[in-house]
């Protein structure tokens, strides 16, 4: 698939099945994660691969977080709810911004630059023919999550990007970019 089709035609895939991604096909994710723009190259990204086991006791992490967030214990149902999250996707990719103090490059441009690399996870997937969803959730803003990841306080997860083999592809809609592009020419 060549470059433009992939960026023109990706799109989400909610339910992710075996087979899971290949070493390759992660690797090539990955490099292009790192080709993210990055003000002044600090690379403010960590990324977490969370896959085979890894999934339940991420499971486990956000049933915790979930709970130490309201205060109490889960009710069951939907704790077993929350627990089955991370077997939504053969392999879970965490996308974290690594936060560097820097006089020039503020904290938004590194967040910025976590989500660029997200997002250019996203398009590697689909050029690979993979499918893949970025996914957050209120849990991830927790001190707990960071915690549970092993993660530095200092750090802010951007989202979980789920991979592997999409069970429909969604048809994509036709875009105006009439709608979203107009021209400015001076002060108004
Ligand atoms: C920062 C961010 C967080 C998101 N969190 C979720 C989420 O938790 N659950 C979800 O179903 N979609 C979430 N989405 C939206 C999906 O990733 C997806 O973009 C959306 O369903 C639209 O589908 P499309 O990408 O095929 O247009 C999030 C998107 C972004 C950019």
């Amino acid at each position: 698939m060549d470059a433009l089709t992939a960026l023109h035609t990706r799109s989400s895939a909610n339910i992710l099945t075996e087979p899971a991604p290949t070493a390759r096909q992660l690797d090539n994710i990955i490099k292009a994660a790192l080709r993210a723009c990055d003000h002044r190259s600090l690379k403010p990204w960590k990324f977490l691969l969370i896959d085979g086991n890894a999934r339940q006791k991420f499971g486990e992490l956000m049933v915790n977080v979930k709970s130490s967030a309201d205060g109490k214990e889960l009710e069951p149902n939907l704790a077993a709810k929350i627990k089955s999250k991370p077997m939504r996707a053969p392999t879970i990719i965490a996308v974290v911004a690594a936060i560097q103090e820097h006089e020039k490059v503020p904290t938004i441009e590194q967040v910025l630059s976590a989500g660029a690399a997200a997002q250019m996870m996203m398009v590697a997937a689909h050029a690979q023919g993979l499918g893949a969803i970025w996914r957050s959730g209120s849990m991830m803003f927790r001190r707990e999550m960071l915690e549970g990841l092993g993660l530095a306080p200092t750090d802010q997860i951007v989202g979980f990007v789920y991979l592997g083999t999409p069970k429909v592809v969604k048809p994509i809609p036709i875009v105006d970019v009439s709608e979203f592009l107009e021209r400015w020419d001076g002060i108004q």
